[in-house]
């Protein structure tokens, strides 16, 4: 198995770094526009596999796009990051350009690829790159609702102390701090509806906390977070090599799902050997499927946008 990373930046060297450690493809390629970047995180990793025990051979290389033929899965990670105080919408007219770039020359030398998009705004990304490749739906997704779902957990378990691992809590919606929609009435401990545990007042602040997760982290660390969503993008990648089918919200196109169409939004989908599988229908309340309706009218004048770039 061929995986290549787009962007040597923190999220794209750390996604490279948990695929390298768990071996999930024989050769990484790790890809920059900066001069020198990706070989020199390259061969850092690499000179960290007899430490860690791993044998996945990584490749680092300034824009060479021949040195990633043949890859099974791309990660974009490409594009600027936000910085304490922007949104990610912000990024649209910087990141859409490089979006757009990058995935129709990775397609020049791996058509038969699974893209997964991590560059923000993602859902309009997610979109871009779906409209600029002319790929199979199945294989184009955006990563946000693996990373906010996780965020989710983390911030429940606070709340409740226990393992996020034992919590299931899934974040549907737009990747933006006012349009993802953490589904609480959904969200259980082993099975336990976590509202039967926690006051209203605590879920209000889970819910909350939530959606500013990567603005929070953006304030205290100076620029975007990047352990998270490193590891989101390699879960997905895991996923979709290992043919796991895990149930993951990933940002994908819809056509009448959820009552929205000509769009990416992240929904419960099915992750595996051939990209998003299948969508998975919860049954959201009138509420939950009005803040569904207004986060995707949110992302669909971002994406009008692109038409004016
Ligand atoms: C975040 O939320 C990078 O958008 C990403 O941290």
């Amino acid at each position: 198995m061929k995986v290549t990373v787009v962007g040597a930046g923190a999220v794209g060297a750390t996604c490279a770094d948990n695929i390298a450690r768990r071996e999930l493809a024989h050769e990484l390629v790790l890809l920059d526009i900066k001069e020198g970047l990706a070989e020199g995180k390259a061969q850092d990793m690499m000179q960290t596999a007899q430490l860690l025990g791993f044998d996945t051979k990584i490749v680092g290389s300034t824009n060479d796009y021949s040195k990633t033929a043949g890859s099974d899965v791309v990660v974009i990670t490409s594009g600027i990051p936000r910085k304490p105080g922007m949104t990610r919408e912000e990024l649209i007219g910087t990141n859409a350009g490089i979006v757009k770039t990058v995935a129709t020359s990775i397609l020049e030398h791996s058509p038969d690829a699974i893209i997964i998009v991590i560059s923000n705004p993602m859902d309009t990304m997610t979109y871009l790159a779906l409209q600029a490749t002319g790929l199979p739906k199945h294989r184009i997704i955006g990563m946000g609702g693996t990373l906010d779902s996780s965020r989710f957990r983390y911030q429940l378990s606070q709340h409740l102390g226990c393992s996020p691992g034992d919590l299931n809590a899934l974040v549907v919606g737009g990747h933006g701090d006012t349009t993802m929609i953490p589904l609480i009435n959904h969200a259980t401990w082993n099975s336990i509806p976590v509202t039967s545990l926690l006051s209203a007042e605590q879920q209000e602040k889970v819910v909350a906390d939530t959606m500013v997760g990567g603005a929070t982290l953006t304030k205290l660390i100076g620029t975007s977070a990047w352990y998270a969503p490193g590891a989101a993008g390699a879960m997905l990648v895991e996923s979709i090599l290992r043919d796991e089918k895990k149930l993951q919200t990933c940002c994908v196109k819809l056509d009448g799902e959820y009552g929205q169409s000509d769009i990416c939004l992240g929904v419960p989908v099915v992750i595996g050997r051939k990209g998003w599988e299948k969508i998975v229908d919860i049954k959201l309340s009138d509420d939950e499927q009005a803040a569904f309706n207004k986060s995707a009218d949110a992302v669909r004048n971002m994406n009008d946008v692109l038409k004016t770039l």
